[in-house]
């Protein structure tokens, strides 16, 4: 069942490019517009959407966290991305133009399960982004877009965390379609793209020996920190997040431009700090802007280990190690930017002794609250 693989988390990284094409499958038209018929509110219902709320939990809460960059950008609503356990507490404020998108791979999560209950309680209508058919999230919502990442072992989250992106582009994408904003053409182009994402996926899982052997080489450290702006930020916390829970070690994620406000303090001689690049092309001035706060880290000691597209030759006199990604527009950059994470904490996981698959005190899905 394992597939020849040692852990079920091996064989789900693995099979990211078939879950990533298979999410997108029928789902884009010959014409290359995007057709969710699943969607089951109006297109004049979306017209009307004033407003966007994710709730999730986790890596889901990352995906969300990426998708509000999509939504603002593509569809100009505003989306907030909220912790399905605060939100509930809080007395959020909801009405009938309010979308809210519950992101849950396993679909009974307790606390994003109360979060869509309450909204749908005060009149908002809610979408659910899920990897598990007929479970108890999807039911509870008006609408369900289902990924199809295939059952999800392991309780670190991999494959589920790429088709949850994919998902949430397509529900952007598919709302700047409805409403027809000035980024008509980049929609399409966005679209050709996202279709090529699953070749892309394969490209970086060709190449991360040298990722497992520097994690392999990491193994006996304390500290990890990551950095990223834009969507790279939430790629920083997930790449944390996936340190945490398979290697028992203390990482953080941080936005780099955050760095003069505290953090750079954490830097000292050797502390390994993972920078997620911005694509060069676009939006140059982000990139620009990283490529100083590599400077900065480095000056100060940190070892670099810089995950940059290829091409991207600005960073080559920083990077203590460089980790190459394909050429991606900046929005869909996550889709790339996070597999040689996933990869670093499972190796690093491994190399610790720990247990892969089942790491302590966790549980796949969290049915209390
Ligand atoms: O099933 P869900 O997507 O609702 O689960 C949410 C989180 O519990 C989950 O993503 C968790 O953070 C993972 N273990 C992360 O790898």
């Amino acid at each position: 069942e394992k597939g020849g693989y040692d852990y079920f988390m091996l064989k789900e990284i693995a099979e990211q490019p078939k879950a990533v094409a298979d999410t997108l499958l029928g789902r884009i038209d010959a014409s290359g517009s995007l057709t969710l018929d699943e969607l089951r509110i109006s297109d004049a219902e979306l017209r009307e959407t004033d407003k966007i709320v994710i709730v999730a939990c986790g890596t889901a809460f990352h995906a969300g966290l990426i998708a509000k960059y999509a939504i603002e950008h593509w569809t100009r609503i505003p989306c907030e991305v909220e912790l399905a356990s605060e939100f509930r507490y809080r007395d959020p404020i909801l009405h009938q133009r309010t979308l809210v998108i519950a992101i849950s791979q396993s679909g009974e999560t307790m606390d994003t399960l109360m979060a869509l209950r309450h909204a749908r309680e005060q009149g908002a209508k809610v979408v659910a982004i899920c990897n598990t058919n007929g479970s108890t999230i999807p039911r509870e919502s008006d609408a369900v877009l289902y990924t199809h990442a295939g059952p999800e072992v392991a309780v670190a989250s991999t494959k589920a965390f790429l088709t949850q992106l994919v998902a949430c582009y397509l529900v952007a994408l598919y709302l700047g379609q409805v409403r027809g904003t000035k980024w008509g053409d980049e929609i399409h182009a966005v679209i050709r793209e996202l279709a090529r994402s699953a070749e892309k996926v394969e490209l970086v899982l060709e190449t991360m020996e040298p990722v497992r052997a520097l994690a392999r080489s990491l193994a006996d450290k304390k500290t990890v920190l990551f950095l990223g702006r834009h969507v790279g930020y939430p790629v920083a916390l997930e790449g944390a997040l996936k340190l945490k829970e398979l290697a028992y070690m203390h990482a953080e994620g941080f936005a780099a431009g955050e760095l003069k406000h505290g953090p750079i303090a954490l830097i000292e001689e050797d502390l390994p700090v993972v920078v997620v690049v911005p694509s060069p092309r676009g939006r140059s001035v982000l990139h620009d802007k990283i490529v100083s706060n590599i400077q900065e880290i480095r000056a100060r000691g940190a070892r670099t280990i810089v995950i940059a597209e290829e091409g991207d030759e600005a960073v080559v006199p920083y990077a203590d190690h460089l980790i190459r990604i394909p050429e991606t527009p900046t929005l869909l950059q996550p889709l790339v930017a996070t597999v040689p994470l996933q990869v670093f904490a499972c190796e690093l996981a491994t190399a610790r002794g720990n247990e892969v698959d089942q790491p302590r005190n966790l549980a796949k899905s969290v049915t209390v609250e």
